[in-house]
């Protein structure tokens, strides 16, 4: 047991999905998952392991924002000794070259969050994915020919902002979506050497205003969510 995580030792697979929401855990667990087992009800943030064409794959609701995903992740590698840790979410576009239910693989992740930036005064910490998960996510993508665009992320605190100007300024500069988990999700992978990937589907387009309906949504969260299984377990 870790102070947020129930699971028994053993009971999770050292490859797991991450998703913000714990009912998309769940269903993650149900529509793709061979004997899932739930193994985590602790604040109702859902963990389930089963298999996957074979392998034993787990799938755990990290929350929204970096503080909840945080400690999520942080207690998966260090209690569980989870390995392969993919973020599976969604991101309001911000280049106009990307559209609602393209995906993007997040290389990197640019982050105005003070979580990452107080662990190295004086420094600005690039945090950035896994090259072989993002290699297999990347392939895996491009098969099923999903629209997919590779490069930076923003990862924020923030939902609701006053001012967008700094954030809008970032499209400028190639930065491709908004989310707010993959950079600490990167810190830590960097932090315990572990492999971690981020893989969002675009909800919304921040600049344009685009948007997507649930039926879309879900659609293309299983795209999404067939591509971080495949990459896991490569
Ligand atoms: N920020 C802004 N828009 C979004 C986000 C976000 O974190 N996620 C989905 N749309």
């Amino acid at each position: 047991m870790s102070v947020h995580i129930e699971a028994k030792p053993g009971e999770i697979a050292d490859k797991i999905l991450l998703p913000g929401d714990p009912l998309r855990a769940k269903f993650i667990a149900e529509n793709f998952l061979e004997d899932a087992k739930c193994y985590n009800n602790v604040r109702g943030m859902l963990g389930y392991t089963g298999t996957y064409k074979g392998e034993r794959v787990s799938v755990q609701g990290t929350g929204m924002g970096m503080p909840s995903a945080g400690i999520y992740a942080q207690e998966l590698i260090q209690s569980y000794g989870v390995k392969k840790l993919v973020r599976v979410g969604t991101c309001g576009a911000l280049s106009k070259d990307v559209h609602v239910r393209d995906l993007i693989i997040a290389q990197g992740a640019v982050t105005s969050s003070s979580m990452v930036e107080k662990q190295f005064p004086g420094f600005h910490f690039a945090p950035i994915a896994d090259f072989d998960l993002m290699m297999q996510a990347y392939k895996v993508a491009q098969e099923k020919g999903f629209t997919t665009h590779v490069g930076n992320v923003l990862s924020e605190d923030t939902f609701y902002k006053d001012d967008l100007t700094s954030t809008f300024n970032l499209a400028e500069y190639g930065v491709l979506g908004v989310e707010m988990e993959a950079a600490i999700l990167y810190y830590l992978g960097a932090k315990f050497n572990v492999q971690t990937l981020g893989i969002m589907t675009v909800s919304d387009h921040m600049i344009t205003g685009e948007e997507t309906t649930s039926e879309e949504r879900q659609n293309t969260f299983k795209d999404m969510m067939y591509v971080g299984l495949e990459a896991i377990i490569a």
